[in-house]
């Protein structure tokens, strides 16, 4: 099992295979997608090897990311090659939604169980405004068939100061009736995004007195639980949950390790670089990836030091898929 030295145990690997994404999220590429970056990700076989070796040290739920995972072509033969390799319960994925509605009957039958999909607003116009892309509906249709397949959905919300956060109570509205885990995210700084992240940071903690005030019990959380508080409702079909990374201890729970699409493992979303596998994943040797993986993680510190404004060398989370 692949522990650190403040006794956290990483069942849980976070893999990016792309870093180009279509949507142009003001608080991630406001300017769009830049092509200066090595874009030479991944191969499938790379990968086979890199989930083969997290599992054989105890890894049972891969989470695909990007980027937008969903630009690669080969997208379906990772989901499936996840799935299939032993030790691997649970394949997750995180997307923007842009081919939710088109592709996601492929990717369950690949193997996929469940789904993480951003909307940051349930108002068409400021959805597009946010994101560039006028989809929200096509992706509310596809959240709908991810539902009636059997896939697991949660919906990932940025809290902005001037765009969403007087959506509060219409996303609640929403998740009375759709059984989803809504979870509101506490924006987070990032190298290039200082000045949007000043104007629009805002703490979960009100939002999280607004619920318990209004009926909602925070559940106890399981011991494999993520970073999320998670909160349920007599009358609400789906669970609304926080993710405040500002607050005291939110990395005493951390479970999870990411690989980027170029194959550098991170310790944390926000450390100053990534470390570079990718010899032993050209080699397909699995077992020096083992032994390479069990070293590197000595270094994993206890926290990051985000409320100092440290923001390691992460500019913006479609690096690294949040
Ligand atoms: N702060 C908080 N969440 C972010 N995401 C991307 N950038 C940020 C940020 N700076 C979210 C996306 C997506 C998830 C992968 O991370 O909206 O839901
Ligand atoms: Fe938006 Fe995610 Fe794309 Fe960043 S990577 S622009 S957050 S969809």
């Amino acid at each position: 099992m692949l522990e650190d030295k403040f006794g956290r145990r990483f069942h849980y690997l976070r893999l990016s295979i792309t870093d180009v994404c279509n949507f142009r999220c003001d608080y991630c590429l406001p300017d769009g997608y830049a092509c200066d970056s090595d874009r030479n990700f991944l191969s499938v076989s790379e990968i086979q090897t890199l989930v083969k070796g997290f599992a054989a040290l105890g890894t049972s739920k891969v989470r695909i990311t990007g980027g937008e995972p969903s630009l690669r072509k080969d997208l379906a033969e990772i989901i499936k090659n996840c799935a299939n390799t032993p030790g691997i319960e649970h394949v997750a994925m995180t997307t923007n939604g842009y081919k939710l509605e088109s592709n996601i009957q492929t990717w369950v039958d690949a193997g996929l169980d469940s789904l993480n999909v951003s909307i940051d607003s349930l108002d068409p116009r400021m959805f597009q405004s946010i994101t560039g892309h006028d989809s929200l509906d096509s992706i509310l249709t596809g959240i709908d068939k991810a539902l009636a397949l059997g896939v697991k959905v949660k919906v990932n919300v940025v809290l902005m100061k001037q765009y969403n956060a007087a959506e509060f109570s219409q996303f609640l509205n929403w998740v009375k009736s759709t059984p989803i885990s809504l979870r509101f995210i506490e924006l987070m700084q990032t190298g290039d995004n200082l000045t949007f992240f000043q104007e629009n940071h805002v703490s979960g903690l009100p939002f999280k007195e607004q619920l318990l005030e209004s009926g909602w019990s925070q559940l106890i959380r399981s011991k494999t639980a993520g970073p999320a508080q998670e909160f349920y409702h007599p009358d609400s079909e789906g669970r609304i949950g926080l993710i405040m990374p500002y607050s005291k201890d939110f990395c005493g729970t951390c479970n999870r390790l990411r690989v980027s699409a170029i194959g550098k493992l991170h310790l944390c979303l926000f450390a100053e670089q990534g470390l570079d596998i990718r010899a032993s994943l050209q080699s397909a040797d699995s077992i020096e990836l083992q032994k390479q993986l069990s070293s590197l993680l000595s270094d994993k510190e206890a926290t990051h030091w985000l409320q100092d404004g440290y923001t390691g060398g992460t500019k913006h989370l479609a690096m690294l898929g949040g």
